[in-house]
């Protein structure tokens, strides 16, 4: 079996390239990734020598590199994106040539090809937009509130209607935020976790109350394992962990795991357009088979261990990086509360 990862360098791509190369010895994985900020070979450290992995350097938008690697594949799984919702609120424009142009040339290519068994279309929760309450249902409208969901929502209904118009076999999977190791140090927390080792500010957005349903990453590479094996062509499903959390309860749980002072946490400027809360219904995942297995304290304990024992991996983002460091400071310098 032939699966392509597109996005395999990235945070849920690398894991998911790892426990695929564990979980399927008869599987060949060709990881494509242009290595963005966001991409890093370290991510597939002990799995980019494998006889069994291949690894490709280059842009999903690009039709000569990204043709043929889909002309060759039994399962694609498409990860790749630009997907920190602050960057999509400074510059839209990469997130429109990625998210939606370059989900458009990988479907254009797997209508032509000849052994293709699935398209997983990687989106996400935050295209169904903020939901006060309740769970939002794979039949919900989608309402995506800032310029990642939206392009994120373009991608998903563009990779529909490549099943609905030429039965290109799309499953699509919306998961809720993921945590877990290898995740870049700009999402939340990953940039808590290392601000705080360090002593630190937690730059806490608005009033802290918003709401995000953490699931572990392996949890999703497992819903995604089972979704390749079951899921019917043309269907949607969520993935939650079903870990409501308020913004500041998380940020409390990791200065405590660290042995932190709540002094940390700085109350900056609320994001553009924050989206309140996301929550997904995944009775249609479980009726498949599957829930769940990481408890979030266990998970949130293990994570920040990672963090701790891994700094080979996140300092020099955070110190060596002068790109990352421009970000910080546009992002975080003079935001005040
Ligand atoms: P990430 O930012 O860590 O990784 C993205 C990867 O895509 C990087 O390796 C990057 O180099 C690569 N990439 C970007 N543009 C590319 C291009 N044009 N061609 C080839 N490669 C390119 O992201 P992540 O958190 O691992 O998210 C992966 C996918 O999961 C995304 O589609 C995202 O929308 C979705 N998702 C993420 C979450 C989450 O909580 N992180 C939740 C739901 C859905
Ligand atoms: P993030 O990790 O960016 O994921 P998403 O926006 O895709 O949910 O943010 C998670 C939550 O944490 C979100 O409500 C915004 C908040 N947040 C902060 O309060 N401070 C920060 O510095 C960041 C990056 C996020």
């Amino acid at each position: 079996m032939n699966v392509l990862v597109t996005g395999g360098a990235g945070f849920i791509g690398s894991n998911f390239v790892r426990f695929a190369l564990t979980a399927h010895p008869d599987w060949r994985v060709t990881t494509l990734d242009k290595l963005t900020y966001a991409g890093r070979l370290e991510n597939l450290k002990g799995v980019i020598d494998d006889p069994r992995h291949e690894f490709v350097k280059g842009d999903v938008a690009d039709p000569a590199v990204a043709r043929p690697l889909v002309t060759a594949a039994d399962i694609v799984v498409h990860f790749a994106a630009e997907t920190h919702v602050d960057r999509s609120i400074m510059n839209a424009g990469e997130f429109i040539t990625t998210d939606v142009f370059g989900t458009f040339v990988l479907l254009e290519a797997a209508r032509e090809a000849p052994r293709l068994r699935k398209f997983v279309q990687i989106s996400t929760d935050e295209v169904y937009g903020s939901i006060p309450e309740g769970s939002s249902k794979e039949t919900d409208e989608l309402r995506p509130r800032n310029p990642y969901s939206a392009s994120k929502a373009g991608a998903d209904r563009l990779a529909y209607s490549y099943w609905a118009t030429y039965q290109v076999p799309v499953v699509i999977t919306r998961a809720s935020n993921n945590y877990g190791p290898q995740q870049f140090p700009e999402k939340v927390i990953p940039l808590f976790i290392t601000n705080a080792l360090d002593d630190r500010q937690v730059p806490l957005y608005g009033d802290g109350l918003n709401v995000r349903d953490w699931l572990h990453v392996s949890d999703n590479c497992r819903a995604l394992d089972l979704v390749i094996d079951a899921g019917t062509p043309g269907e949607v499903y969520n993935v939650g962990g079903g870990n409501h959390v308020k913004n500041v309860d998380l940020t409390r749980r990791i200065l405590q795991l660290l042995g932190k002072p709540d002094s940390l946490i700085r109350p900056v400027a609320d994001r553009q357009g924050h989206d309140r809360r996301y929550s997904v219904d995944t009775t249609k995942l479980h009726a498949l088979g599957w829930k769940p297995r990481v408890a979030f304290e266990q998970g949130l304990a293990d994570t920040v261990s990672w963090y701790q024992q891994n700094e080979w991996w996140w300092r020099p983002i955070k110190e060596g990086d002068a790109a990352f460091q421009a970000y910080y400071t546009t992002q975080y310098g003079d935001r005040r509360g």
